[in-house]
């Protein structure tokens, strides 16, 4: 595993929909970073995983993104929630990503890794956020536990532009990206696994 290169934090929205709430999420979350820059990675290119079209080759979208966050400090996942758990795109983009399986310790390991999500119910993606802690576990990164981030009634937190207009919810946000792009600068990744 190399020690990151870069010092930026990835951002993926879990959601391909062009009004996605979890896309206005990790976009306000990256206006909001002061201590590190913050990028959005589209998982928009990544096909469905299929071992036969591995075994012709990785698809150049899925090794273009691994080697972005083989080379961050860390990455946000913001993450819908679909019935109570992942969602499928996101979680086919992942599992690409962790293919070969010999190179997960090098893009995944010890990566500091925050979840956040939005939905326009009342749960605020609990439950979708722990279903990808098991994930997170068996890719040996480290989740960063510092701060919750829950958006409920994402309907009224976001305007048409995609701007945060719940002040509460916007300070939350503010907090979290505070918190997590310090911890990540903080931690170091060892060179091999
Ligand atoms: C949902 N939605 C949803 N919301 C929630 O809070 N808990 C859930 O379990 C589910 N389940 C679910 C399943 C499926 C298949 C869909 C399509 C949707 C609603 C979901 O939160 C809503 O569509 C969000 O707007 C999706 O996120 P984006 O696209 O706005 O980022």
């Amino acid at each position: 595993m190399p020690t990151p290169t870069n010092d930026i934090i990835l951002v993926i929205s879990g959601s391909l929909r062009r009004g996605s709430y979890n896309t206005m999420l990790a976009r306000a979350a990256i206006s909001l970073a002061s201590k590190c820059p913050m990028e959005l990675a589209s998982i928009r290119e990544i096909p469905l995983y299929d071992g036969d079209v591995e075994a012709q080759g990785m698809p150049p979208a899925v090794t273009a993104l691994k080697e972005r966050i083989a080379g961050a400090r860390g990455l946000v996942l913001v993450t819908p929630e679909y019935n109570n758990s992942v969602p499928g795109v996101l979680k086919n983009a992942v599992d690409w990503l962790t293919r070969p399986g010999s190179d997960i310790g090098r893009v995944f390991g010890e990566l500091p890794v925050g979840i956040i999500g939005a939905t326009p119910g009342p749960g605020g993606t609990r439950l979708g956020q722990t279903a990808w802690l098991p994930v997170l576990r068996q890719l040996g990164c480290q989740p960063f536990f510092g701060k919750i981030l829950h958006v409920a009634n994402a309907g009224a937190v976001f305007d048409a532009d995609g701007k945060v207009i719940d002040e509460k919810i916007a300070k939350l946000l503010g907090a979290y990206v505070d918190a997590f792009t310090t911890v990540a600068l903080a931690t170091s990744r060892p060179a091999s696994k």
